[in-house]
């Protein structure tokens, strides 16, 4: 919600999370990342971030009381926290004078594979790019955000769906793809996303999957058809070091009969639901059953 254009002093935007429902890794590079090709949906589970502009250059950030606990006492408030890296970059990239107090309501669970802290980066660069009035292009914020993460570049190009390449900062935005219903859930612990890639058993060139069939199904009516071809590499890996993580699968499966899968790093687990109700009913019989976090989600 912004004021007038002009002088825009304050703004309240949304930091979606992510879900990966395609992720391979085709190798692993020189520069100790992995080559990956991953198809990431944005959901309608949110952050939100309220800016407010200052004229001291400083960037201040706190946390909103409505945040989420869990959530909340994992969020660093000091430099290390990617919004407060985002804000510097771009305040000295542009040589901006102006400085701005945000306040995050966090409810997107910290090494859940959801992608909370690249999200709110991205959020951070489209949100001061407006209210400080610097005119930053697209591919001009796309560059700030490859310095950054990997993953902040997919919330910068802002689709629903796109196939992420390289290191996962090449974005290609897939057009009008299938609405889903999602329940994700996570377990107690979460996983470190550079141990459970140094972990992970690279395929042979022959057994890479592709996202392609993963496309195509996006363009068809039929949840149970990206159903088939959701897949992960990684989920191996991270069952190893993160057991939770397998037994929140395995009761998954039996309770509710059907597959469930991992996005990103994990540790969050998802599984499909065929209306917003059923998917809302199965988070809260997640959490019934002793789940620490679990909701529906739209993607
Ligand atoms: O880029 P981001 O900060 O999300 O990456 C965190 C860590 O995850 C990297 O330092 C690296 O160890 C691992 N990673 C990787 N290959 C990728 C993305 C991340 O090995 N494509």
């Amino acid at each position: 919600m912004a004021s007038s254009n002009a002088d825009l002093v304050e703004l309240t935007l949304n930091s979606p999370a992510k879900i990966n429902v395609f992720l391979e890794v085709l190798g692993k590079r020189n520069d100790g990342f992995h080559e990956l090709e991953t198809v990431m949906l944005q959901t309608s589970f949110c952050d939100h971030m309220h800016f407010r502009a200052s004229r001291e250059a400083e960037i201040e950030l706190t946390l909103s009381p409505d945040s989420d606990a869990e959530a909340a006492a994992a969020f660093p408030l000091d430099g290390s926290n990617l919004i407060i890296r985002a804000a510097r970059l771009l305040q000295q990239d542009a040589g901006c004078t102006s400085g701005v107090r945000i306040e995050v309501q966090k409810r997107i669970p910290a090494e859940a594979g959801l992608a909370g802290g690249s999200s709110n980066a991205a959020t951070t660069l489209l949100g001061l790019n407006r209210m400080w009035n610097l005119g930053y292009q697209t591919s001009q914020l796309h560059q700030l955000a490859a310095q950054l993460g990997s993953d902040i570049n997919f919330f910068i190009e802002g689709c629903r769906a796109g196939v992420c390449r390289g290191r996962g900062e090449q974005v290609e935005a897939v057009p009008e793809s299938l609405l889903l219903h999602i329940v994700a859930a996570r377990p107690a612990q979460g996983n470190s996303t550079p141990s459970v890639f140094s972990q992970t058993t690279l395929p042979t060139v022959e057994s890479q999957k592709t996202a392609a069939p993963l496309l195509a199904a996006l363009q068809s009516s039929d949840y149970q058809l990206v159903e088939q071809h959701t897949f992960n590499r990684l989920t191996k890996a991270a069952c190893v070091s993160n057991p939770g993580m397998q037994q929140l699968l395995t009761l998954i499966e039996s309770q509710f009969g059907c597959p469930a899968f991992m996005s990103g790093s994990g540790s969050t687990c998802f599984f499909y639901a065929p209306t917003k109700e059923l998917a809302i009913e199965n988070a809260r019989r997640l959490k019934e059953l002793g789940v620490p976090f679990s909701a529906a989600m739209q993607c």
